[in-house]
């Protein structure tokens, strides 16, 4: 039984093919195919945090491909209250196929995996945002046709979304460079890791804290929101520390001519990112925000699916 924790789960060939099947997915879908492949699967969506993308985007694929979804708000369950995660996880992996899970800790979804005992699919924790990241890469194969040797500049907080990308570029051969304040630099065990993939993929990875100088050359500049979920006691340091590390036009100037520009959403106009450039000709973000439906479906497919396609 596998479940997806952390972008690590998988290999560059599990990988590749899972963005191949989110390609199928998005085809058959949008041309109104019939699919069957969750028929009598019942997927629960454990959120601890507020969410539009993943979870609809769960829910809809789950219901796509013939299953059945259950929205599971942690403030409603007993968990709340002080139940263990882990008594929880057995309990629910009793009823269910499979767990979508929104946390505040890493440590919470890994617990739901182990001991719910079905497949376990991290929706965003404090460390990771696995799915985000499968639907990115499947958007950058989309537009740019290949993703090795292609060169991702993420620029702004080094985050969940930050470490599954360092790992997710590096696992297929991506070069990455994180453009940063010192302080708010992405995890240094993840960062190990992607260094440790890239050696054997032949990428690179770097970390800078001039925001110019990650951008430089860049295919792809990537950013996400300066304040977190759970960190709001934290944003005016943090809107201070950020100041000169916006996608805007000037840093358009430093990268590739045909960037394409990302953000995982939700966006604040005039902090991490400028109007003019979400909105504008180098912005792929509407598209991003689309292809989460078909990272999702291809994740439950693989994990969940009855007749499973490689
Ligand atoms: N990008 C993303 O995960 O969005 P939601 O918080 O709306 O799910
Ligand atoms: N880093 C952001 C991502 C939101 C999708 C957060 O954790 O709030």
């Amino acid at each position: 039984m596998r479940s997806l924790l952390s972008m690590s789960d998988l290999s560059g060939e599990e990988l590749g093919s899972l963005l191949k099947r989110a390609g199928r997915l998005k085809r058959e879908i949008k041309s109104g195919k019939e699919i069957k492949s969750l028929r009598g699967k019942v997927v629960g969506l454990l959120f601890e945090k507020p969410s539009t993308r993943t979870r609809t985007s769960f829910e809809v694929a789950t219901l796509r491909l013939g299953g059945h979804s259950l929205y599971l708000s942690a403030n409603e369950l007993q968990l709340s209250r002080g139940e263990p995660v882990k008594d929880t996880a057995r309990i629910l992996g009793d009823y269910l196929d499979a767990i979508v899970a929104r946390v505040y800790s890493q440590d919470v979804v890994n617990q739901l995996a182990e001991f719910s005992g079905v497949p376990t699919i991290n929706a965003l924790s404090d460390i990771e945002h696995p799915t985000q990241v499968v639907a990115d890469l499947f958007t950058i194969l989309e537009v740019k046709k290949r993703l090795k040797g292609l060169k991702i500049a993420y620029i702004g907080d080094g985050d969940n979304v930050c470490n599954s990308l360092l790992l997710g570029a590096a696992t297929m051969g991506m070069n990455i460079s994180v453009g940063c304040p010192e302080n708010y630099r992405p995890s240094e065990k993840i960062l190990k890791q992607a260094i440790e993939l890239s050696v054997s993929t032949g990428s690179d990875v770097k970390v800078l804290t001039d925001p110019a100088d990650a951008a430089s050359g860049a295919d792809v500049l990537y950013t996400d929101v300066w304040v977190s979920m759970g960190e709001e006691g934290e944003k005016e340091r943090r809107l201070r520390a950020f100041r000169g590390y916006q996608i805007n036009a000037k840093i358009l100037e430093a990268a590739k001519k045909d960037v394409s520009v990302m953000h995982c959403l939700p966006a604040h106009r005039g902090l991490e990112i400028s109007e003019d450039v979400i909105e504008g000709p180098r912005s792929i973000v509407w598209r991003q925000g689309e292809n989460k439906l078909y990272g999702a479906a291809a994740v439950l497919e693989w994990l969940v699916g009855t007749d499973a396609r490689s």
